[in-house]
């Protein structure tokens, strides 16, 4: 089964061919950064316009690097939330124009969900019920992940837990800001905190109150900027690297200490992460290191699939494909779409009760 992907939720556009939801024949990601790099983040308006030029050349490329038409595909994937609603729109209703003009099927994938595959490539043999660490810039989500069919086919998640207030790559984003870095932050903090001492500054960690799973990035954010004001040396290395790098242990430490829990309270066969922090050095390093202690399988995606990409958004895509559940027409972009909720019977519940 040959499905074309296309995502188009924030600031790349994307399209890719995947066979199978496993082989991935072409893959092509155009990075807007340059265009929201002078703002400091993505500006919304600017994101749209650069799809509506982008879209048409990009889901080209992808066909001819798989040397394809659109004759020979069988479906169509394409995001449909959550992301910028502009965004989002332009992305989908390409893909709905391909999808009336040719007679293929058409199914709206979310984006998380995508993310969740993007781990599948390479390891297609993830054993479930996994716990699924999603961490990007828009989110970050911790999900108990079921699956019927025993693989990928078929896959039902619940969420166990979800950041309070800003997402981790919103926080490397915003510290960035701060430090007068660059757009995107995360890769840029990555790369200096390897210069720096991670125990140097000591950050608070937050206590959320109650026992739930949840996160909260928003108060180490402030913690910086308090720093900063205090002493504006910190914005010049070399304490500008340590800051970085304890910044980055403490943002770490707070998903891996939560995800842990998790994983004793709920005894998953398997941990994945995944979303454009998973792209993140130190991150992979630590959950692989103390996976292993805790003798827990632990998957995550090669850095070209962490950050956003279309082959995920076909893998997801190609799944739906398989159980039927193709969209017409009417379907519409939701930019709050939810993957799961937390639910009365959700995995939450047997810890608190
Ligand atoms: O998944 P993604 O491409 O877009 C969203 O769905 O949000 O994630 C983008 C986020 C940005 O906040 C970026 O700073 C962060 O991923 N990021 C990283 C790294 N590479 C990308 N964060 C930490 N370390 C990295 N190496
Ligand atoms: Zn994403």
């Amino acid at each position: 089964m040959l499905v074309l992907g296309i995502e188009t939720s924030c600031d790349e556009t994307a399209a890719s061919i995947v066979k199978d939801g496993r082989e991935i024949l072409s893959n092509v990601i155009y990075s807007q950064v340059k265009t929201h790099a002078a703002y400091g983040g993505v500006v919304p308006e600017l994101a749209s316009r650069e799809h509506l030029l982008k879209i048409r050349p990009i889901v080209d490329q992808a066909f001819a690097d798989a040397g394809m038409s659109l004759a020979d595909i069988d479906g169509i994937a394409a995001t449909s939330g959550p992301g910028l609603i502009g965004s989002l729109l332009v992305g989908l209703t390409y893909a709905k124009g391909l999808s009336f003009s040719t007679h293929k099927p058409l199914v709206a994938v979310n984006h998380i969900e995508g993310h969740i595959y993007s781990v599948s490539f390479e390891h297609p043999d993830v054993e479930f019920p996994a716990l699924a660490l999603v961490v990007s810039g828009g989110h970050t989500n911790l999900f108990w992940v079921e699956s019927e069919s025993g693989d990928f086919r078929h896959l039902k998640y619940k969420l166990v837990g979800k950041t309070r207030d800003d997402a981790a790559g919103e926080a490397y984003d915003k510290v960035a800001k701060l430090l007068g870095l660059g757009y995107p932050g995360g890769p840029i903090i990555d790369r200096l905190a390897k210069q720096g001492n991670r125990h140097s500054i000591a950050f608070s960690k937050v206590k959320i109150s109650d026992r739930s799973l949840d996160f909260s990035f928003s108060g180490i954010k402030t913690a910086v900027l308090r720093m900063i004001k205090e002493n504006e040396q910190l914005k010049e290395d070399p304490l500008r690297l340590d800051l970085c790098a304890s910044f980055q242990e403490t943002v770490i430490d707070m998903l891996w200490s939560t995800t842990s829990r998790a994983a004793e309270l709920l005894q998953p066969r398997s941990v994945l992460l995944s979303g454009g922090v998973a792209a993140n050095s130190r991150l992979r390093e630590v959950f692989v290191e103390r996976c292993a202690e805790a003798g827990l399988k632990f998957h995550y995606p090669k850095p070209i699939l962490t950050t956003d990409n279309a082959a995920m958004i076909a893998a997801a895509g190609t799944a739906k494909l398989l159980r039927g559940e193709t969209v017409d027409m009417e379907v519409n972009a939701d930019p709050n779409m939810r993957l799961a909720v937390s639910d009365r019977n959700s995995p939450k519940r047997r810890w608190k009760a």
